[in-house]
């Protein structure tokens, strides 16, 4: 499958977090809890949206979903990296880096495709109030959400056949605490110029369009409601939305902070530091942005309770 004749990489050295030794301990107990914080948060929302059926309505239905991807966006690397925190060789086999790739790009891509859902739903519910409920039917739902998860099969997996064409030949050490698609590319002895031209083309759809859709929802929703200013409308709107717009701009911009920034020479320490961010950071913060200071969730947070209906949960 590797490169035939040479001898071939059977296994990465992932190098991890540039931390001091003595700060490891320090670290690892750091990142286990923000792990089980996102798997914590995020569990919880969904068993909250599926429970109660008040919350059975698109907005929450796509949030439930993003939650899902949210979990293992972060499952994907984190409980790799912790192991790796703890041995003495961080090592990860070929088929496990590229598998930690693949589902790394799917739920990176599924996350931006939801986005762009949750994006519409808010643009029909306050530009189209009256024919809400029949466009944003069940069935456009469900499509939505089929569609994302069709794309991001598709796009992840174009290019982990790319780089599986690849050879890797001496060099097996990734700066990096997770098979990273751009820190594998540097490492191959191959000719990478398909893969990058692959990599500028799909990134630009798989971005910059969901990125303009999106924008373009809220722009129409903002002049919407400038257009006739209430100011119960304008509270409304902007609770709903506000909480969308900041996990929007903590996704995209990180993202563009990571590629579009130029990088000083200290710049495998950014590149780690920044993807920490979107690893780690955004998918555990996501649910409670969502959650805090939304009447609904803490609504649905006391029914649920009150019922005791997932008492056997605990
Ligand atoms: C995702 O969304 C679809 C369509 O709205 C819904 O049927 C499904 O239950 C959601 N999945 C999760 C895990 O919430």
């Amino acid at each position: 499958m590797k490169g035939r004749n040479q001898t071939f990489v059977s296994d990465f050295i992932l190098l991890g977090l540039p931390i001091r030794p003595e700060q490891q301990n320090l670290f690892y107990v750091l990142f286990l809890a923000m792990y089980l914080t996102t798997v914590l948060g995020n569990l919880l929302i969904i068993v909250l949206i599926h429970l109660d059926s008040h919350l059975h309505t698109p907005m929450y239905l796509f949030l439930s979903n993003l939650s899902f991807s949210d979990f293992c966006f972060s499952s994907v690397t984190m409980p790799k990296l912790l192991q790796n925190m703890q041995s003495q060789v961080p090592s990860i086999p070929y088929a496990g880096c590229l598998t930690q790739m693949y589902f790394f790009m799917f739920f990176g891509d599924l996350e931006s495709f939801l986005l762009v859902a949750m994006a519409y739903d808010r643009f029909v519910a306050i530009c189209f109030p009256l024919h809400y409920t029949t466009i944003m039917s069940p069935k456009l739902c469900l499509s939505l959400v089929v569609l994302s998860w069709v794309l991001t099969t598709f796009h992840a997996l174009l290019h982990t056949l790319l780089m599986a064409r690849l050879c890797f030949c001496a060099d097996n050490v990734i700066p990096h605490f997770f098979c990273d698609m751009s820190a594998l590319l540097k490492l191959s002895c191959s000719d990478t110029q398909v893969n990058e031209l692959v990599i500028f083309i799909m990134g630009g759809l798989i971005l910059v369009i969901p990125f303009l859709l999106i924008i373009m929802s809220y722009a129409r929703i903002i002049s919407s409601i400038l257009r006739v200013p209430s100011a119960r409308g304008i509270r409304k709107a902007f609770s709903t939305c506000g909480s969308h717009l900041t996990v929007v701009s903590l996704f995209y911009g990180t993202i563009i902070g990571l590629y579009l920034v130029p990088s000083s020479n200290n710049s495998t320490v950014k590149e780690t530091v920044m993807a920490m961010m979107y690893t780690v950071v955004t998918p555990m913060l996501n649910p409670f942005i969502y959650s805090l200071r939304n009447k609904d969730m803490k609504g649905a947070l006391g029914r649920v309770f009150n019922k005791k209906k997932i008492s056997f949960f605990f």
